[in-house]
């Protein structure tokens, strides 16, 4: 039996497919307008495996499933055997024997890998400590529908170097644009992940020389999730990183704002940018939807023609 195709970070995509990927995310978004059938993936199961908190993506896969014809599991480790020890190996053997994709949100990225090398079917990651990959093919798609492709923009981001910063960086190698980062000392991006895009990445100084002249503003929550305990020391070190009105008018006149959501109105992003012009927040949740569905078929129906 072949290996699987897994996405476990952007890197397990080239730039072509990644293109592909979103191509296909707005024409199913365009189906799924006009009510159009397609269902795609019929008879397909998708197992969850949920150890963090989720909204949008157990919303956006299980209904992903659905709109193509398959079913989605929801599968909490409270309820299940991963929950009592049962090692990743023997699990990841036991449920791809069963599923036809699998997504997984955990904590340790390590954890992710060990899974899909003992899956035989594909593995998604729907969020690590290190990286949020999903979160990146409907940011992409939504800079894609309002402004076009993102290849030789700049793109500021502010706040903490964590899993969206991270994917942020391997899609500035994928596709070809600037990343200025700007974080509290100590919260940088992993040098590893930043040193093989050092081409692509800068680590700026302040907020306001990371937005300068930028396309496309973003940021995330200042803890995590697993950091709650460091939520409060991470407040007050964090209080100048915050996206307001004088950070976006440092940007191009016409720059979008994004956030992966949920959003702390007053601590990284005042309300007025989260719920102003030019922010695209909704857009990007919305097409965490249309996206999956596209990175799903993609995974289990062998991938598409890049067109050109
Ligand atoms: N942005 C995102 O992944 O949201 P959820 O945590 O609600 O899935
Ligand atoms: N960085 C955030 C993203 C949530 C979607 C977290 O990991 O909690």
């Amino acid at each position: 039996m072949s290996t699987p195709r897994h996405f476990l970070s952007l890197l397990d995509l080239s730039g072509e497919e990644l293109e592909a990927i979103i191509e296909r995310a707005i024409e199913l978004k365009a189906m799924h307008k006009r009510q159009e059938p397609h269902q795609t993936l019929a008879g397909k199961v998708l197992g969850m495996v949920f150890e963090k908190s989720s909204t949008r993506t157990r919303v956006s896969f299980e209904t992903g499933m659905i709109h193509l014809g398959g079913q989605a599991l929801f599968l909490s480790p409270r309820d299940t055997q991963l929950g009592r020890g049962e090692p990743i190996e023997d699990s990841a053997r036991v449920l791809s024997s069963m599923l036809d994709v699998i997504m997984i949100r955990t904590f340790e990225h390590e954890k992710l890998e060990t899974f899909a090398k003992y899956s035989k079917v594909p593995v998604i990651n729907a969020l690590t400590d290190l990286y949020h990959p999903c979160q990146l093919l409907a940011d992409i798609q939504t800079y894609v529908e309002h402004r076009g492709s993102l290849k030789g923009k700049t793109v500021a981001w502010i706040g903490d170097g964590n899993n969206m910063c991270h994917s942020y960086i391997n899609a500035a190698r994928r596709i070809g644009f600037t990343l200025k980062i700007s974080t509290p000392e100590g919260f940088e991006p992993n040098s590893l992940v930043s040193r093989a895009a050092a081409d692509h990445v800068e680590i700026v100084a302040g907020p306001l020389d990371a937005a300068k002249n930028a396309d496309l503003v973003v940021t995330d929550v200042w803890a995590s999730m697993g950091q709650e305990s460091e939520a409060e020391v991470r407040h007050k070190v964090f209080k100048n990183f915050q996206v307001n009105r004088e950070v976006m008018s440092m940007a191009k006149p016409d720059a979008l704002f994004m956030h992966c959501l949920p959003a702390h109105r007053g601590e990284e992003v005042t309300a007025d940018v989260l719920d102003g012009p030019q922010s695209v927040v909704w857009d990007e949740a919305e097409n965490r939807l249309h996206s999956q569905k596209a990175l799903l078929e993609f995974l289990l129906l062998g991938g598409f023609e890049a067109k050109h």
